[in-house]
């Protein structure tokens, strides 16, 4: 163990000689090759390689790594005999030689950026060295900025600091980039300041901070800033941002704007809106609303609701604003304008009741902001323009419900109407009801005989030995007959009056027997022969031209009485029979609506009429 430690010192001593010696020396013919420069990263392990070549079968001497400058050189550690030699001990931990003589280095910091020289000892063949320069480097943290205050006033004489942004624990020392709406800032006297302050770790990482301090425009509130970080790292330039942020610019109010939010729509009753006021200054101006003196009111975002707007809602509004910063006040004015359209009326008002012939004249009227139409409807179908309808000469046909619409053409699908009931008091006007009228002898049937009629009516049957039942609904009247079948009966049909004080009207139910034109028919016609078929079709139809020639003789003079219920019934017009359909649909009494009407007159409220844009019926005349 001491001869061992002997030898090695001598070794050192020779190694140290070498070194002193081969400084300079011309002698050194041992190339040694080292890359210029090598890159680590702080905190990771460093490769400084070194390489030269060995004749065959011979050996290195020594391996020396040096730190240092050009002039002052320090042993690290050295190589002999395969035995790693450590200059001093705090270097074992970090330094080690590895098996093809690169310097290993764990762990960088940035104390380790220095030339490193490789010194190669050959014995005979000589001494060579070179050298590589170690530069270490470290991303710094992502950069971050501080706002310096909450609010910049704009127009201020002076520079502002407006925010600080920091890198930290970089290496080398980065630098810091500020850039306004993409745009780098580059300092200017009166405009832009920027201040760095490099602050060196006790890790020896460096942290950058750097100020800007600018001149506040009130353009500067749309202005996008950010800070950018430029780094070296592996030798490679590199770069980051930080996040980007706007800036708070505080200025007075110049422009003061009070308006309707729609501003292009007209206003109608029940509409909702809102006024609203503005000042362009920021922090906005402390506003006061009000439409008289006596009713102001402060409101924090200058509005003014309306959730229903009224007709006395009408008038000018007033806003002021004060500036809180500079005291001053502005002031602005709007005028509201609300349009109306009151549900009309109608006169004669309530449900009319003129007789057959009469004339009727139907005034509407109503009141509303604009220019107003008139029409008048019926069953949905325009019968009239204008405000006024004048029913002459009124028949049964003419019942029926009534409706003025009023719209006011500025306001298109703005509508409001009232209807009237009008029935006419007429005799009674039968109702046709589809009825088997084919009957057996001897059963007993039932018969319905139906009437329309204002006044009240009775009904009769032209039998007495039956039973009658009858029933009604407003203004509808049923009677159905159960009647046994005689022959009488059969040969003279059934009569039923309806009658009332206006007059009366009677229909008569012809009666047949069910067996005549049923199966047996048929049968007799497959009995006889053809012949006698073609025959008696001839015969027929030879009796059905002299008919009709008679008939049409008769018509011709005016001799023949056509049955005028008969008419009547068939030329009844359709709309008739759906008036009477409507009229059955409803289970009130005339009395009843007659009730009814007066409480439902009373109930149109302003609200619900203006609810709907559509069509608001709210008064049952009827
Ligand atoms: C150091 O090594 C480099 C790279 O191999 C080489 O180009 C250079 O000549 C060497 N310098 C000396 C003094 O040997
Ligand atoms: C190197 O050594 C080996 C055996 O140790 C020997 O065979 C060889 O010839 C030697 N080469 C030279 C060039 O001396
Ligand atoms: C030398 O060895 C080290 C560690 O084993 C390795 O990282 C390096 O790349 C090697 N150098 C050469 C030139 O082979
Ligand atoms: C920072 O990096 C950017 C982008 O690489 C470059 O344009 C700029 O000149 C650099 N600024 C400084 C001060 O290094
Ligand atoms: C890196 O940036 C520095 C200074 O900003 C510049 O001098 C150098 O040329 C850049 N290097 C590369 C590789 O872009
Ligand atoms: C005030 O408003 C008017 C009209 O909108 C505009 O022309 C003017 O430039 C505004 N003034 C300011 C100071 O914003
Ligand atoms: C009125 O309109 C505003 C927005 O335009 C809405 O917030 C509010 O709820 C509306 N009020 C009513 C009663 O409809
Ligand atoms: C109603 O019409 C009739 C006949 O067309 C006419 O004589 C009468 O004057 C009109 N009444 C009104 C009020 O227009
Ligand atoms: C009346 O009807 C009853 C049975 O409903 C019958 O017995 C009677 O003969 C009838 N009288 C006349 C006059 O038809
Ligand atoms: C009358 O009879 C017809 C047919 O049965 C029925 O549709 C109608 O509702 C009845 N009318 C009344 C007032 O009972
Ligand atoms: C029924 O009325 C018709 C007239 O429409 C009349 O000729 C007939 O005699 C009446 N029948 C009865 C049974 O009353
Ligand atoms: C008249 O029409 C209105 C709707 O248009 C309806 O509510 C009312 O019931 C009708 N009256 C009658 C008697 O048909």
């Amino acid at each position: 163990m001491g001869c061992g430690r002997l030898r090695s010192l001598a070794l050192l001593g020779c190694l140290l000689l070498a070194s002193s010696c081969g400084r300079g020396d011309a002698e050194t013919n041992v190339e040694v090759s080292m890359p210029d420069v090598v890159e680590a990263e702080i905190g990771e392990t460093a490769v400084i390689d070194c390489e030269f070549s060995l004749p065959e079968n011979s050996s290195y001497t020594y391996i020396n790594w040096f730190s240092g400058e050009k002039m002052t050189r320090k042993r690290l550690i050295s190589l002999i005999q395969d035995k790693e030699d450590w200059a001093e001990d705090q270097y074992r931990d970090r330094l080690n030689i590895a098996k093809n003589f690169s310097l290993v280095i764990k762990k960088v910091t940035p104390q380790d950026a220095k030339l490193y020289i490789c010194q190669v000892g050959l014995g005979s063949l000589g001494v060579g060295e070179n050298r590589t320069k170690l530069q270490v480097s470290k991303a710094p943290e992502l950069p971050e900025f501080q706002l310096a205050k909450d609010g910049f006033r704009a127009a201020e004489p002076t520079l502002q600091e407006i925010a600080t942004c920091t890198a930290r624990n970089g290496f080398p020392a980065p630098s810091i980039v500020w850039y306004k709406n993409r745009e780098a800032l580059q300092p200017k006297d009166e405009e832009t300041g920027i201040h760095a302050t490099v602050i060196t770790e006790s890790s020896g990482l460096i942290t950058i901070r750097s100020m800007l301090s600018a001149r506040v425009a009130k353009e500067d509130r749309e202005a996008q800033f950010h800070c950018q970080v430029n780094y070296t790292l592996m030798g490679k330039n590199k770069t980051a941002v930080s996040e980007s942020f706007r800036i708070n610019v505080l200025y007075a109010t110049q422009n003061l704007s009070f308006t309707l939010d729609q501003p292009n729509q007209e206003l109608k009753e029940g509409d909702n809106a809102t006024l609203v006021c503005e000042g362009d200054g920021n922090p906005p101006p402390e506003y006061t609303l009000f439409k008289t003196e006596d009713s102001q009111y402060s409101s924090p975002d200058g509005k003014m609701l309306f959730p229903s707007v009224m007709r006395n809602d009408s008038g000018l509004y007033w806003c002021k604003a004060l500036d809180l910063h500079t005291l001053e006040e502005l002031i602005a004015s709007v005028d509201l304008m609300v349009n109306y359209l009151d549900v009309p009326t109608i006169f004669p008002a309530g449900p009319q009741q003129p007789a057959e012939g009469e004339d009727l004249v139907l005034t509407c009227s109503t009141t509303g902001s604009g220019p107003l139409k008139f029409q008048w409807q019926k069953k949905g179908k325009l019968i009239a323009d204008g405000a006024v309808l004048n029913l002459t000469f009124i028949t049964y046909e003419k019942m029926g419900n009534y409706t003025c619409v009023v719209t006011m053409p500025d306001f298109p699908g703005w509508v409001r109407s009232r209807h009237i009931f009008i029935a006419v008091r007429a005799k009674p006007q039968k109702v046709h009801l589809e009825q088997n009228l084919g009957v057996r002898e001897g059963e007993v049937v039932d018969l319905t005989c139906s009437f329309y009629s204002v006044p009240r009516m009775n009904i009769s049957w032209s039998t007495s030995n039956s039973t009658v039942h009858t029933s009604r609904r407003k203004n509808h009247y049923n009677s159905t007959l159960s009647v046994l079948v005689t022959k009488e009966i059969l040969k003279s049909g059934l009569n039923c009056t309806g009658e009332n004080e206006l007059g009366s009207e009677n229909q008569h139910f012809p009666l047949w027997l069910k067996t005549k034109e049923h199966p047996d028919k048929t049968e007799t016609i497959t009995q006889e022969s053809k012949g006698v078929i073609i025959v008696a079709v001839i015969v027929c139809l030879l009796l059905f031209a002299v008919l009709g020639a008679v008939l049409y003789f008769l018509h011709k003079k005016g001799k023949l009485a056509c049955g005028r219920s008969g008419k009547q019934e068939i030329t009844r017009p359709e709309a008739h029979k759906d008036e009477i359909v409507v009229e059955v649909k409803s289970d009130k009494l005339p009395e009843e609506a007659g009730l009814l009407q007066g409480a439902n007159g009373e109930k149109r409220s302003p609200g619900d009429q203006g609810a709907n844009a559509g069509l608001t019926l709210d008064q049952e005349t009827g």
